[in-house]
């Protein structure tokens, strides 16, 4: 049932952050770190072992069950949602942040049932905590509910956003471009973390009111989703319409005026989407 598997991923999530911990305060020389799709794109052996931990645990446990991971993906597995009860596993998120032992790292395990998210939970692997998410049941930090803010003058809002791995000069003028936009609104600031997972679990919590990204994955929304939309705020795509976890755009905010204001201010910036239609 749901809520067995919901038990199930957190404590496997807090299972997980015992030998991430461990593998936190190891130094960078001493974390194998290589590249994948482009050289900023980082991977360690961490991420590989989470994940393979994560699925191998989750399978003896449902083994009907698919699952789409990060690792597995970039390892050449299709990552095509259907409507058989699938997770979508972030093993490490903010890699980059791992790396450096920057703060801000998390592991995000999301799950649907015919394409529907039923419920996410994101790990902060450094401060210990545990964003969960049932749909219809609310949202949580280490058990307290969580509420978005209910702010709707952008002027007053804080928003944050994420780079991404294109680097190349176009991609960077349309992201610099947008920030500015948004800049001399202007917002009472925007940030970037690096940890889409974490950045969006500010949003749930009030800590800010908007996010926008493009060129997430589907790890990077799904349990975040969850938990933003059973906080009372939207996740939507950046054109305005409903969100398509493949599509790799999303707008996540407190309140629909946020995140339409938001809407309105972007300038898109093209990927290709994570089931590689064209
Ligand atoms: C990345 C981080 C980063 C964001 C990227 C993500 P990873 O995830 O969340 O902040 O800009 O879009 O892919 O690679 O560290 O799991
Ligand atoms: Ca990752
Ligand atoms: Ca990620």
């Amino acid at each position: 049932s749901l809520s067995v598997s919901l038990c199930l991923s957190l404590s496997l999530s807090v299972s997980l952050s015992v030998s991430l911990s461990v593998s936190l305060s190891v130094s960078l020389s001493e974390k194998s770190v290589s590249s994948k799709s482009t050289p900023t794109d980082l991977v360690t052996e961490a991420d590989q072992q989470v994940e393979d931990l994560i699925i191998s645990t989750l399978r003896e446990r449902f083994p009907s069950h698919r699952f789409i991971g990060e690792e597995s993906s970039a390892a050449g597995e299709k990552c095509v949602l259907t409507d058989n009860p699938t997770w979508i596993i972030d093993p490490i998120d903010g890699t980059c942040n791992f790396v450096h032992s920057f703060p801000m790292v998390a592991v995000s395990i999301g799950f649907a049932v015919k394409k529907e998210l039923e419920f996410g939970v994101i790990y902060h692997c450094f401060d210990g905590t545990l964003y969960t998410a049932r749909r219809g049941h609310g949202a949580f930090c280490n058990g307290v509910r969580l509420q978005v803010s209910k702010e709707k003058d952008m002027s007053k809002a804080l928003i944050l956003t994420e780079i991404g791995a294109k680097r190349d000069p176009n991609t960077l003028d349309i992201f610099l471009g947008n920030m500015k936009k948004l800049l001399s609104a202007p917002v009472h600031g925007v940030r970037i973390i690096g940890s889409s997972t974490l950045a969006l679990c500010h949003i749930a919590s009030g800590a800010a009111e908007a996010y926008y990204q493009y060129g997430l994955h589907c790890w990077d929304i799904a349990a975040a989703a969850v938990i933003i939309r059973e906080a009372g705020g939207c996740v939507i795509d950046t054109t305005g319409g409903p969100l398509d976890l493949m599509s790799r755009r999303v707008v996540a905010a407190g309140s629909q005026e946020i995140a339409d204001y938001v809407v309105q201010q972007l300038q898109p910036i093209s990927y290709g989407r994570d089931d590689h239609d064209p």
